[in-house]
């Protein structure tokens, strides 16, 4: 199990009283250190698929296993689990206005009380080049150098398992690559597990292993 960060069988997660069914009874592993992107038709289930990994939400069946823990109890420290374990960029940055880029990458330190905190953040906004912009607030940061900051701000607590829900969706080819190299760079080094959600073939192209949802299933097979 501990060389697998993901183990899921048999998810199912339906909205509206089983009305929709996102996930349709997804099986998948994916191992510690890989770099797995998520491909699909919108509407297919990924950002559900995300969301369960991530503890966001729960499924209504199925097992899931990530970093270790069962994410289908009935009770467990959820935002503990989020905090200590993963690492979240949204396609939409989800950055606090009215906080600075600093105070922004310093919020998910708060569970956790480190004291390194301060020091971590700055290190992380001075490696995605925005150690001059750390006293700017959102609406006065350009749309890439936001997603720059929710970059820096997933990074802060050292998670072992990064979710992007299309990260790069908004930012220009070479502020996407920048962005790229940088998880990369940190799956290569820290043997993170980066699970990247993208309708970019360039984007899924540089990934280990592609898995492809279509109507809440996976279709390519998983291979190892
Ligand atoms: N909170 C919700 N309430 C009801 N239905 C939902 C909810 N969230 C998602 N859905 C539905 O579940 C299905 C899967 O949605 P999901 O957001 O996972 O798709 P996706 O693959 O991420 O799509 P996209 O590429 O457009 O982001 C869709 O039919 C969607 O309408
Ligand atoms: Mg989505």
């Amino acid at each position: 199990m501990s060389d697998r960060t993901v183990v899921a069988r048999d998810l199912v997660k339906t909205y509206e009283n089983g009305r929709t069914r996102a996930l349709d009874g997804v099986s998948l592993e994916i191992f510690s250190g890989e770099f797995v992107a998520i491909c699909g038709p919108s509407g297919s289930g990924k950002s559900t698929l995300l969301n369960l990994i991530g503890a966001l939400d729960r499924p209504d069946s199925g097992e899931l296993w990530v970093a270790g823990e069962d994410l289908t109890r009935s009770h467990g420290d959820f935002a503990g689990f989020r905090a200590r374990k993963v690492g979240f960029i949204f396609q939409l940055h989800n950055l606090i206005p009215s906080l600075t880029a600093l105070e922004n990458v310093l919020i998910p330190t708060l569970e956790l009380n480190r004291r390194d905190a301060h020091a971590r953040a700055r290190e992380l906004l001075e490696r995605v080049g925005l150690a001059d912009k750390a006293h700017r607030r959102p609406p006065e940061l350009s749309g890439g150098e936001r997603q720059r900051v929710a970059v820096a701000r997933a990074l802060v607590n050292n998670p072992e398992l990064i979710l992007a829900d299309e990260p790069t969706g908004s930012l220009d080819s070479k502020t996407e690559q920048a962005v790229l190299e940088l998880l990369r760079g940190l799956q290569s080094e820290r043997g993170v597990t980066l699970i990247l959600v993208t309708h970019d073939p360039r984007v899924a192209q540089s990934a280990d292993r592609v898995i492809e949802l279509v109507d809440g299933l996976v279709t390519a097979p998983v291979a190892f």
